[in-house]
């Protein structure tokens, strides 16, 4: 329609042709209320350029807790890795009561929008290194971590498995990169059915002794805010080399940082969830994410994006 308007000189007639492609037709979800872009064209050549160079240059970086889990259901939030933990198949009351604690104490640290990363990031080691001797204290045991996670009432975002099935079929590496616990994570998607040969973790994962319980986490700690050290080391997996294009999923300011290991990358889409502290946070993420989910449980963005990257590129 936008085509036969003949007093529109060709640049505007351009723009307005692609923004109607991608919100009218293509991706119509983009046109979803709960979606927030701050430079809606940046986001459209950038969805453009990915799906010229299609499947096989893209590669997906995800966080976990709060990005492919849900944040809530039912007015209840839902268990990120650490607090499946809290159970007492694994830990005793006094425990379970110490690590809720810590949560009550350090996740409004967290999410703090008038604090600095800066300020934020002695207390994110300080409230992981608590948690971590708690959970080592308690003795762990490893064979335990699958029924805990089977009666968690952890979920995945929705249709967060079409996401996981879709990246499989295409072949594109799903680079989960979290600052949970990496045995509790891959038992969540092990229990879903996605723990495809494409996913690839990083996250903080636990050293059982020869009996099967816990003794200490191995490697450098990895918290929502030092992500970009990680992602350094990330960058060298073999899987992910010759993907200049990067779908970026993260509900925390700190995931931005994991794809600072992608050498020579040509595009970078970044999806942020703002799943809490609404209002106080939304201008800082519309700045720094290119699309915002608001309280949006669902993939149904991502997935609309992946499906039109992958899908066969129309001849020009
Ligand atoms: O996978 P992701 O990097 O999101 O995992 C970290 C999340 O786990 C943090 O956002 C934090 O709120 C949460 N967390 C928790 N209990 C802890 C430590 C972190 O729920 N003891
Ligand atoms: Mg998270």
């Amino acid at each position: 329609m936008i085509y036969h308007i003949p007093w529109l000189h060709t640049p505007v007639r351009t723009v307005l042709a692609i923004w109607h492609q991608l919100t009218k037709s293509e991706i119509p979800e983009l046109a979803k209320g709960s979606v927030l872009m701050r430079e809606r064209r940046r986001v459209e050549e950038t969805i453009h350029a990915m799906k010229q160079a299609g499947a096989g240059s893209l590669q997906v970086i995800s966080d976990f807790d709060m990005t492919l889990t849900r944040f809530s259901h039912d007015g209840k939030r839902v268990p990120t890795t650490h607090n499946i933990l809290e159970n007492r198949l694994l830990m005793n009351e006094d425990s379970t009561k110490k690590m809720r604690d810590l949560l009550n104490t350090y996740y409004p640290i967290e999410i703090d929008a008038s604090r600095s990363i800066e300020e934020k990031l002695p207390l994110m080691v300080e409230w992981w290194t608590k948690v971590h001797e708690l959970l080592i204290q308690q003795r762990i045991r490893k064979d335990m971590l699958a029924q805990a996670v089977k009666v968690s009432g952890t979920m995945l975002r929705d249709d967060c498995r079409l996401l996981f099935d879709r990246l499989a079929e295409q072949q594109v590496p799903l680079l989960i990169f979290s600052a949970g616990v990496g045995d509790v994570l891959e038992e969540v998607i092990q229990q879903n059915h996605v723990f495809h040969s494409n996913v690839h973790i990083i996250s903080n994962y636990m050293d059982f002794d020869h009996t099967g319980v816990l003794q200490a986490f191995k490697g450098q700690l990895i918290h929502t805010y030092n992500k970009r050290e990680g992602a350094v080391h990330a960058a060298g997996l073999r899987a992910l080399q010759g993907r200049p294009n990067v779908l970026l999923l993260g509900d925390s300011l700190g995931d931005l940082t994991m794809a600072d290991g992608v050498s020579q990358p040509h595009n970078i889409l970044t999806i942020g969830f703002l799943n809490d502290q609404v209002e106080e946070r939304k201008e800082s993420y519309v700045n720094a994410f290119d699309i915002v989910l608001v309280k949006d449980e669902t993939m149904d963005i991502p997935n609309a994006i992946l499906s039109h990257i992958t899908s066969s590129r129309k001849k020009q």
